[in-house]
């Protein structure tokens, strides 16, 4: 995780100026996803928001605005947060209200249980009278009824609603729920050097026609530590100009995922994150051979 300090802020902005520039310089057109349930397309990169947004003071705000403003103008959309992430939901809220960037993001958020009061106090921090998704965080339970969301989605609160868990041990409790309530999305961790997903949940998650977020697909920095030091392999330059892009072009490359949502606090981080929905994708040959690779190191 990365704290911004004040010291910090004049060379993030620097960094978000030379990122802008070389977004604008990409003009390979965005790859996008369609949510299984509508059809609606949504850019396949986004952001998530878990410990890097969660104090709320201004050089977290600040980085959050410069965040959020490369995301929207690299044509982003996808932001994951969550009831439980600090004062993430907070900052969001402040950030797209002053940018009044509310019609141009996707806004997706989690509550620890069906508990109106707890969709209420979210609705009030992210400053909306309506999400974009509305998922249950952790699902552990196999009997879990999503009633309550159904209900939110009918009254016009939620556009879409979905579940969530990056614990393998409750994985048969999200294919449970997954199976009987048919979200529209589920949201797993899923990263190269972490694949259990493509096992058991997105599996179930195209049979049952549901959208697809990735958490954690840097595997909470692990990722970046394990290739500390080395150069991306010459055959993957055709489509990952970034250890960040070979990562997420991994994700993106199956056809089941509809968006990743790593997290970041860095405007630089962020515009090399969103590299990764333009140009070449990996095909499956290279999928097979970057999973080699992430293995044998
Ligand atoms: N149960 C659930 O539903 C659940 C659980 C966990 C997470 N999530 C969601 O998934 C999101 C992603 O997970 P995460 O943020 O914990 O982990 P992550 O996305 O796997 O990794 C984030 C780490 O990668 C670094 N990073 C990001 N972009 C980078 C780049 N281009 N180059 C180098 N480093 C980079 C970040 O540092 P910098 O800040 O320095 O960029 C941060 O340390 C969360 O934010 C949250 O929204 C959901």
């Amino acid at each position: 995780m990365t704290r911004i300090t004040r010291r910090d802020f004049a060379a993030l902005a620097g960094a978000a100026l030379l990122a802008q520039k070389a977004l604008a310089q990409n003009t390979a057109p965005l790859v996008t996803r369609a949510i299984p349930k509508s059809g609606e397309r949504l850019p396949a990169v986004g952001l998530g928001t878990a410990r890097v947004f969660d104090s709320d003071d201004e050089p977290t705000r600040q980085a959050a605005a410069q965040v959020v403003r490369t995301l929207v103008e690299a044509g982003g959309r996808v932001i994951d947060t969550a009831s439980s992430y600090g004062a993430a939901e907070s900052v969001l809220g402040a950030v797209i209200a002053r940018a009044a960037l509310r019609d141009k993001l996707f806004v997706a958020t989690k509550l620890e249980a069906p508990d109106a009061a707890e969709l209420k106090r979210s609705l009030a921090r992210i400053e909306t009278a309506k999400l974009d998704l509305l998922k249950l965080h952790n699902v552990r339970d196999p009997q879990q009824s999503l009633a309550p969301f159904k209900a939110w989605q009918a009254q016009g609160l939620c556009r879409y609603i979905g579940i969530t868990s990056t614990y393998h041990g409750d994985f048969a409790a999200v294919e449970a729920v997954l199976g009987r309530e048919r979200p529209d999305f589920v949201q797993i961790d899923y990263s190269l050097d972490d694949r259990e997903a493509e096992k058991r949940v997105l599996p179930l998650a195209a049979e049952v026609n549901a959208g697809v977020l990735t958490a954690l697909p840097f595997g909470r920095g692990r990722l970046f530590r394990a290739v500390r030091g080395r150069q991306i392999p010459d055959w993957a330059t055709g489509f990952a100009g970034s250890w960040a892009q070979f990562f997420l072009k991994y994700l993106i490359g199956d056809e089941r995922v509809t968006a990743v949502i790593p997290g970041t606090s860095d405007p630089a981080h962020m515009a090399d994150n969103l590299g990764a929905m333009r140009g070449a994708l990996p095909d499956q040959e290279q999928r097979k051979r970057m999973v080699a690779f992430i293995d044998g190191l």
